[in-house]
């Protein structure tokens, strides 16, 4: 995954990637570094652990250069340590670079620079492209832009790479495939990053690179090439992003700012498209491919993690509505098997951050068999956005916290809101069904302000439990989903094993764990399964497990069978995962924090998982 940062102007370089690489910490955090140039010297500094460290690391060591590129590591070849800590210098000293992705063919060209006596500073795959570059340039007197061109064409895997050269003082060589890269467009000065936060403060004119292309990028002046050597204009995108959206606003976390903010930012993705009064939905991505949405044979869902648990409730919600068959897949299995997909088969991509490779890749490969694809994505202009025949914003605003929150609620949104326009196409739901289920949406980010206002209630919940060592969440129908959502939240930032299951699959095992030290986190909402889960809960209750309710208000029974229930305003049932995915994000989130943990960067993990 990892976050770069490149600037090369008139400003001094340090701060500026500092800066850039704070924001980007959240795509990793095992080491970071800076590589300057100034007076023809390269000085490279780089410390394991987090962007902090390294600022202590740099006192009073010489930071002055107008050049510099920066990275925050997320590891996957070498443990994280200093040494392997990018940027990494080439052998002869004279070339710098940092990466994000992997060089999956890195084994084998390591093996041929060995034969020919180079040696290795650190483990990574990263130094091993670095003086594959160098050894190219070297052989045939190639520039660097032309070495860097035939290493390419070699290499297998994924990567964005920038590269300083001590002898060019002005020159950053960048080149992309299938992990991010975004070029700031300044007066005499350009910037580069992983993504647009550490640019938009400086300018709002930004390029995207595209896959295989080169970036030649000097003060006042920016040329991109294909690996072919051709031009190609690029092409400036003015970027709508705000600086306060991408800062904590007074909250202690990121997370928790944004599970707060999601009143807003479901608002925002349904302004301009629900109109209850009309009683109509407007979303362009849909009515421009009406015939292929309501006529598809089967829509697959792809997504990874918490974006897949917006599929499977969107299975619910389609198969209900619009009586289409849908399938719900993860990324990774999708890409590697031989999926069968027809022509009339629609695909919709389900993406935070509109990066992660598993999705990206499985799309470039159903795309290849002739799939139409749906992409719901928040990052703006990222790359599953792009590859999408068409698609919907959640509009949610930079996501920050790794725990993905108000992304979540913005992918159900927007999948209840394109269910109900497939239907009513359709034919498949009735004009009041319709009608009373755009009313709903419309009161749900009073719903969720409301549930916020008693956050108060999950922290007390969350003191008692947070020494748990293993919970169990468990709904049914539209809920199930949300148990699934809960674990992975609850062992994301908490570090507690949890496992989701739908309540009435327990009995088939995991009941054998219950016993008077387990707490189990029912979703048991008023619905159409509500007398079933009550019965559920009986079972566990009989076995001494400790039960945490998710009720409605209102709700006589549930209550009673719980240790601790928390209440939640009533809602349809096919949208209320918008509300009950609530008070779970809240109780991670407390848990979490009870325990000491860094929720916004909990170990091993990070924010956009732009590797294998
Ligand atoms: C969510 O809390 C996770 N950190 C993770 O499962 C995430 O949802 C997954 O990596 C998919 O990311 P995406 O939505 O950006 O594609
Ligand atoms: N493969 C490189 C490394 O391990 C970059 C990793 C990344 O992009 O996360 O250092």
């Amino acid at each position: 995954m990892c976050g770069i940062v490149g600037y090369t102007g008139p400003r001094q370089a340090y701060p500026v990637i500092i800066k850039g690489l704070k924001r980007l910490e959240y795509r990793g955090y095992d080491s970071s570094g800076v590589a300057l140039l100034s007076d023809g010297n390269l000085k490279v500094y780089k410390k394991k652990g987090r962007v902090t460290e390294l600022e202590e690391e740099v006192i009073g060591k010489n930071i002055e250069a107008n050049i510099g590129i920066g990275h925050t590591r997320w590891a996957t070849h070498g443990e994280p340590s200093d040494r392997n800590a990018h940027p990494h210098s080439s052998a002869s000293g004279r070339l710098a670079i940092i990466h994000n992705g992997i060089i999956e063919n890195y084994a084998q060209i390591k093996q041929e620079l060995v034969k020919k006596g180079y040696s290795f500073t650190s483990d990574t795959d990263t130094e091993v492209l670095l003086n594959f570059i160098e050894d190219i340039q070297k052989n045939n007197h190639n520039s660097l832009e032309e070495a860097l061109r035939i290493a390419l064409k070699r290499v297998s895997g994924a990567y964005c790479i920038l590269l300083m050269d001590q002898s060019d003082p002005t020159t950053i060589i960048a080149a992309r495939k299938g992990s991010p890269l975004v070029i700031g467009i300044g007066k005499g000065e350009h910037f580069l990053a992983s993504d647009a936060s550490p640019i938009i403060e400086y300018t709002k004119e930004v390029v995207y690179v595209n896959d295989y292309e080169l970036a030649i990028v000097k003060p006042d002046e920016l040329i991109l090439k294909n690996l072919g050597n051709e031009k190609i204009t690029p092409y400036i995108t003015k970027l709508d992003m705000e600086l306060a959206a991408i800062e904590k606003g007074g909250y202690d976390h990121f997370m928790i700012k944004e599970i707060f903010e999601q009143p807003s930012t479901i608002y925002d993705c349904l302004r301009g498209r629900l109109d209850a009064e009309a009683g109509t939905i407007r979303m362009k991505g849909v009515e421009d491919n009406i015939e292929q949405l309501k006529n598809a044979n089967r829509i697959m869902i792809i997504a990874c993690g918490t974006s897949w648990h917006a599929g499977l409730v969107a299975e619910y919600i389609i198969e209900e509505l619009c009586r289409i068959p849908v399938e719900v897949e993860y990324a990774s299995e999708f890409r590697y098997r031989n999926p069968i997909v027809h022509k009339g088969d629609v695909i919709i991509a389900i993406s935070q951050s509109g990066e992660t490779a598993d999705t990206l890749v499985a799309l470039e490969k159903a795309k290849e068999n002739g799939a139409f694809i749906f992409g719901i994505v928040n990052a703006v202009g990222s790359s599953i956005a792009r590859i999408s025949h068409a698609g919907a914003y959640t509009h949610a605003g930079p996501e920050i916290g790794v725990a993905s929150t108000k992304a979540f609620t913005g992918q159900l949104v927007v999948l209840a809101m394109m269910a109900l326009k497939i239907a009513k196409e359709k034919g498949t739901i009735t004009d009041a069904r319709h009608h009373a289920l755009i009313l709903e949406l419309a009161d749900i980010p009073e719903k969720v302000d409301a549930i916020l206002k008693n956050a108060k209630e999950i922290e007390k919940i969350g003191q008692v439990y947070k020494n748990a060592s293993d919970f169990l969440f468990l709904g049914r129908g539209y809920n199930f989903p949300v148990a699934l959502e809960g674990a992975l939240k609850l062992k994301e930032i908490s570090y507690i094993h949890a496992e989701g299951y739908p309540a009435a699959e327990m009995k088939h095992g995991p009941i054998a764990l219950v016993d008077e030290n387990l707490p189990v986190v029912f979703i048991a909402t008023k619905d159409a399964y509500h007398e079933k889960i009550v019965s559920n809960m009986q079972e566990i209750k009989a076995r001494k497990g400790k039960i945490i309710s998710i009720v409605t208000e209102g709700d006589e029974i549930s209550p009673g069978l719980s240790d601790h229930y928390f209440s939640i305003p009533s809602a349809d049932e096919l949208l209320a995962p918008i509300l009950t995915v609530i008070p779970l994000q809240l109780l991670s989130y407390y848990v979490g924090t009870a325990k000491g943990i860094d929720v916004d960067k909990p170990r091993n993990l990070a924010k956009s998982v732009t590797v294998e």
